[in-house]
């Protein structure tokens, strides 16, 4: 089969960052199904492990998590999916990646793929899904359908997570949201996709906030760039409020939180199906939910643009636009 696999870290750049390849279609085993992958997405993961990670062995690394494809062959203890069923997911980080034409996955972590979707457009949807949904609700435990339920301040709104975060948040809850974007196109595309407001996170937010007359949030979801912004989080966090965060800052001090006795809460979307926690199978019945919620027309994918097929050249285009931090939505690849 076909793949794009890599055997030395290098700068995007370099001709060999990211190499086309041929491996052998795997087989399937006990919860796996063997995938025919359609489409994916590029995600920040891919970018850091390529630019850290050395391979096993002589072995090449395959990155990508995100999917949408078609189920082709199923382990004797799946009960979710067969052989036919469209489907979406973000896989695993401890397992190779979905730059492949057939991949395997655990049928506990896949959702049923939104029948309204082209593959692209589901594809960009699994692995930020997965994140905003546990970050919302799991972790920051904000009840769905309340009204007035306060304000969330999501800074880093027009990426992959916030895109989708956004709209979980204004579709099922009863919070204001507050995000952040720099440029008019991505602070337009927040307002589009449900922001009660934006603010610029490249200007001090605390004058910003004082000038909407939020001067303190109960609920602030770093995604971005917190190193820098965690001095304004402190501040702007109301008393007895709730922090979450999902990127990786070089430190973090929680002791700034005990004045006001606000809580630290960290989001990590390949928690559960690194340590096969108990709850690992809630991501097979978020991405179902989410799934029926766009095929209501509730929410819509966070897709924004589609790169090509899915070879080395075209996933050197999109890691870069990644790397440069400027990608609004999702970046997606379709077929091989
Ligand atoms: N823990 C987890 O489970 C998990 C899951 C997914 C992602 N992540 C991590 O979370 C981070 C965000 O992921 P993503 O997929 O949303 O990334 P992304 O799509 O690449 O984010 C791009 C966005 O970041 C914004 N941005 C750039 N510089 C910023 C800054 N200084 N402050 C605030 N926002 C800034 C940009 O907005 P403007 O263009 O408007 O400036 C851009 O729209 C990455 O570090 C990723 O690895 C973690």
């Amino acid at each position: 089969m076909k793949a794009v696999g890599y055997k030395t870290p290098l700068p995007i750049a370099e001709a060999d960052s990211l190499l086309d390849i041929e491996l052998a279609i795997p087989t399937v085993e006990g919860h796996d199904l063997l995938v025919e992958v359609k489409a994916v997405s590029v995600n920040p993961v891919d970018v850091k492990i390529r630019a850290r990670t050395k391979p096993e062995g002589s072995e090449y690394k395959v990155l990508g998590w995100d999917a949408a494809g078609i189920v082709k062959a199923a382990g004797v203890e799946c009960t979710l999916f067969k052989p036919g069923d469209e489907v979406y997911y973000a896989g695993s980080v401890a397992r190779p990646g979905t730059n492949a034409e057939f991949h395997l996955v655990d049928e506990r972590i896949v959702g049923k793929k939104p029948g309204g979707l082209s593959f692209a457009h589901a594809a960009a949807l699994p692995l930020t899904t997965l994140t905003g949904w546990e970050l919302l609700f799991d972790r920051l435990s904000v009840p769905e359908s309340t009204p007035d339920a306060g304000n969330l301040l999501i800074i880093g709104g027009a990426g992959g997570v916030g895109s989708i975060l956004i709209q979980l948040a204004r579709k099922l809850t009863g919070l204001t949201i507050i995000a952040t974007a720099s440029r008019p196109e991505t602070q337009k595309w927040c307002l589009d996709l449900g922001a009660h407001h934006v603010i610029d996170h490249a200007k001090p937010m605390g004058e910003q906030m004082k000038s909407l007359g939020i001067p303190q949030v109960e609920l602030i979801a770093s995604l971005n760039a917190t190193d820098k912004h965690y001095p304004g989080v402190v501040e702007l966090l109301a008393p007895e409020g709730k922090f979450g965060l999902i990127d990786d800052p070089e430190t973090l001090d929680a002791k700034p939180l005990k004045r006001k006795a606000a809580s630290l809460h960290w989001e990590f979307m390949f928690a559960r199906s690194l340590f096969h926690t108990p709850t690992m199978p809630a991501q097979h019945q978020i991405l179902n939910r989410v799934s029926e919620l766009i095929d209501a027309g509730v929410i819509r994918s966070t897709f924004d643009h589609e790169i090509g097929s899915i070879n080395a050249a075209n996933l050197k285009k999109a890691h870069a636009l990644i790397e440069s931090g400027r990608a609004q939505g999702k970046v997606v690849l379709a077929g091989f």
